[in-house]
């Protein structure tokens, strides 16, 4: 194992070139801290010394309070599959939000929507939608629930799902809730296949994202989501999968690159084109638990579930999603894998690239592991790459991650190849490397 050692002074050295380059965010959050609590309304995207404040973004890039361009290797949280205001979403929007935002029954837009879903994703018979990926996942337990009349959950360990309480036991080491919530390590099928042995009968569901991204990226061994899929089934609960973020792994989503057979899978992100939307789709048999007409169907609400704009937005952007652009982006990520890979290996510095397909998790460590019992601190050399690139004009997550967008090509990817190089020479001048 190396050890990557920031010198004393890497951080306020790092932070003084940062807050030079920043004044109007740095006076922005200062304000932004006098009505929300340290400056933010979102966990993700937090850091020191703050956060730069965004005034706009266009395609690949967005642009600070300061003028600042960034190649943004986040979009949004992995919510804006085509960059920042992409032109096609952009002119439908303009053209339907003449006629309003929503309304309380359905729009034939609403429709369109639910039908591309459901001709694209193989495992989609119904669909419902909701406004974000913590919805879909909470509307996906209490489907599983009452479909089978079960009331426990088992998902992973950091396997993270949004902000419903019940899916976030075992992130921030929170505990199993016996009858409520059960957990296995990610990776570990026969930990699964043991909880499902010892709680079948209880368990309505066992959800998983094929590819945990959030914390620390973390792929799974070959044959572990199919293996927990087959003990879900004998076990009679539910496999449920998070495809919120990897719906982008393939056309038909992460069921198709991993030859899955989910019987739900709840979306988000950069499912309403950048507009706040979820979905939750399944079997039919199973999304019947909601028909009205049923003698106790189950009641979901949702003011703006569905509503014009993100079915209009959703519906753009995803039937610019095809194949060829998801070989594209698939294609770039690794070229980018590589060149920081080969330029670590030049500095001597650690460094590792996990990740599938157009998302990736880059660590300045050998050692591949969470910090503390904490979800979401990737290690202060990590998080040294993170400013240090913003420096040089890189937005990639403050843990980092990584995740390229269809426009993130061309001109702004050599930009980002350039920055993320820049970032790791700073750092490990910065650090003592043993
Ligand atoms: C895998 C996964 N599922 C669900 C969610 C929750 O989505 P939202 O932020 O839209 O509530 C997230 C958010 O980061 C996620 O990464």
């Amino acid at each position: 194992m190396t050890s990557v050692i920031p010198r004393a002074d890497a951080r306020a050295g790092l932070e003084e070139i940062y807050r030079r380059r920043t004044p109007r965010s740095e006076q922005a959050m200062e304000r932004a801290r006098r009505y929300m609590v340290r400056g933010i309304t979102r966990g993700w995207g937090y850091h020191r010394p703050y956060p730069i404040v965004g005034a706009r973004g266009e395609g690949p890039y967005l642009f600070d309070l300061d003028g600042n361009r960034y190649v943004d290797l986040v979009n949004n949280g992995l919510s804006l599959i085509h960059g920042h205001a992409f032109p096609p979403v952009v002119a439908a929007l303009k053209a339907a939000v003449e006629r309003g935002s929503g309304w309380l029954v359905a729009s034939e837009e609403q429709i369109d929507f639910a039908q591309l879903l459901c001709e694209r994703i193989e495992v989609f018979e119904r669909v419902r939608f909701t406004n974000s990926g913590t919805e879909s996942g909470m509307l996906a337990m209490k489907v599983a629930r009452a479909f089978t009349g079960r009331q426990a959950v088992l998902k992973a360990i950091d396997g993270f799902h949004g902000s419903f309480d019940d899916l976030e036991v075992g992130l921030y080491d929170r505990p199993e809730i016996p009858g409520r919530v059960y957990l296995a390590p990610f990776g570990d099928a026969e930990a699964f296949e043991r909880k499902l042995a010892e709680h079948g009968d209880e368990i309505a569901a066992v959800v998983l994202e094929p590819l945990m991204f959030s914390g620390l990226v973390t792929t799974a061994p070959p044959g572990f989501l199919q293996r927990v899929q087959e003990a879900a089934r004998r076990a009679g609960a539910l496999f449920v999968l998070d495809d919120c973020l990897m719906l982008r792994l393939a056309y038909g989503g992460s069921a198709e690159r991993y030859s899955l057979d989910p019987d739900l899978t709840f979306l988000g992100k950069f499912i309403g084109g950048g507009l706040p939307m979820g979905v939750l789709g399944g079997r039919s048999e199973i999304m019947e638990v909601l028909d009205p007409h049923r003698p106790e169907p189950l009641y979901h609400g949702g003011s703006f579930n569905g509503n014009l704009l993100s079915s209009v937005a959703g519906r753009v952007s995803l039937e610019h999603f095809t194949a060829e652009t998801i070989t594209a982006m698939d294609a770039r990520a690794g070229s980018l894998r590589a060149a920081l890979v080969a330029e670590a290996d030049a500095l001597g510095l650690p460094l590792s690239v996990v990740g599938d397909g157009s998302v990736l998790g880059a660590y300045v460590t050998d050692t591949l592991e969470r910090h503390d019992g904490n979800t979401f601190n990737a290690g202060e050399p990590t998080q040294l790459l993170h400013l240090a690139a913003l420096t040089h004009g890189v937005l990639m997550g403050p843990g980092g991650e990584i995740a390229l967008s269809s426009v993130t090509a061309g001109k702004a990817l050599d930009s980002a190849h350039e920055g993320l190089i820049r970032a790791l020479q700073d750092v490990s001048r910065l650090c003592t490397i043993e």
